[in-house]
């Protein structure tokens, strides 16, 4: 079937709100968003309008019974102002996938990505080619249904934004394992990127927080000591040539960002292993000295070094001073992203000017 995608273009641009110097994650929207209706088995054709509210019922499903999924992708701009998306055929593949385990009609995935271009296409003049700058953009699909019987929706709706994106965290990261609460479970909803499993993580990380961290590194939820993911990135252990980080499960994120990195460790001669690691492995590498650092890598995170993590009531910081692994990948990861290294994996779409101009 084919799609056709309509364009309303906005008549007050808020352009001159952004500031490429002072970008704060989240707070700030470009002037267009990507809207489309799923009713009577069937997606309608996707409509690019201004950027505002939308109306939505009481009854909503997705606000009773939770029926809502995400993604999140990183567009840049190269010194030559060309806008090049990263790896969104990735996204739509892993949006459907959620979208599966959460019993939700599939997007089309080329639609997916055809609707990303046209956005950042339209809004190209609010992506910086300042170093770590971006736009992000946010797919999302809930359930439309007005019921409050529980039951699978059978409408839905998909939409697109897109914010600046600057730096993530502005220092190295502090994660604490919290051997109590888990952020999800054997045959649960890990893997899919949706809302439930950020809305459970929340309170875990507000007492994280309270003491002093950013973010919860999770544990598994069966055998209560293997690590799995902080939530927002993946996390990887070096040990010389060799790095560790948590084989793909159903409870833990499929990153695209970490894919990404797995496969940049493995060009730059590093040995990658994917498989279980324990809090013990980690206290006792820490302690024989064989730890030489920790890093986390997300899409709005991108790479972040660990600086130090809590555990029980213990600190085990890593050495910052030494030349780090994850500066490096981030590094040949953002050449590739703005176009200053060649791309021999295929990752990055240029999206031709045809609505906007380059500038
Ligand atoms: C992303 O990196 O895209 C995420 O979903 C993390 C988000 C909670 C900011």
């Amino acid at each position: 079937m084919s799609f056709q995608i309509s364009i309303n273009k906005t008549k007050q641009s808020r352009i001159n709100e952004f500031n490429p110097d002072k970008i704060e994650f989240g707070k700030l929207f470009t002037d267009h968003m990507v809207v489309c209706d799923y009713k009577d088995g069937k997606w309608g054709n996707p409509e690019i309008i201004p950027f505002g509210n939308i109306e939505i019922p009481p009854g909503l499903s997705a606000l009773h019974y939770g029926q809502s999924i995400f993604e999140g992708l990183k567009v840049f701009k190269s010194n030559n102002n060309d806008v090049a998306v990263f790896r969104a055929e990735q996204n739509a593949k892993r949006f459907n996938k959620s979208a599966h385990r959460m019993a939700m009609p599939d997007f089309p995935e080329e639609l997916f990505v055809e609707c990303v271009h046209t956005l950042v296409d339209l809004d190209r003049n609010w992506i910086s080619s300042a170093e770590g700058a971006s736009l992000y953009i946010r797919p999302f699909m809930f359930a439309t249904d007005w019921t409050l019987g529980i039951k699978v929706s059978d409408t839905y709706k998909f939409m697109v934004y897109g914010c600046p994106a600057g730096v993530y965290y502005s220092h190295p990261v502090k994660v604490y394992i919290d051997r109590y609460h888990v952020r999800s479970v054997r045959g649960g909803v890990g893997a899919a990127k949706c809302a439930g499993n950020y809305a459970a993580s929340l309170y875990p990380a507000k007492v994280a927080k309270e003491r002093g961290f950013d973010q919860n590194l999770w544990i598994d939820a069966v055998e209560l000591k293997y690590l799995e993911e902080t939530g927002t990135s993946n996390v990887f252990l070096r040990r010389g040539k060799k790095i560790y980080t948590p084989a793909l499960s159903d409870s833990i994120l499929a990153g695209i960002t970490r894919d990404s990195v797995i496969h940049l460790l493995k060009d730059m001669g590093y040995e990658v292993i994917e498989g279980r690691i324990s809090i013990d492995d980690l206290i006792n590498w820490h302690k024989e000295g064989s730890l030489d650092e920790m890093f986390v890598t997300g899409t709005a995170v991108s790479v972040a070094n660990i600086q130090l993590v809590g555990i029980d009531n213990e600190i085990y910081k890593l050495d910052m001073t030494q030349e780090l692994v994850a500066e490096k990948v981030k590094t040949e990861l953002n050449n590739i992203r703005t176009l200053k290294s060649p791309d021999k994996y295929g990752w990055v779409k240029v999206v031709e000017p045809k609505l906007t101009a380059k500038s």
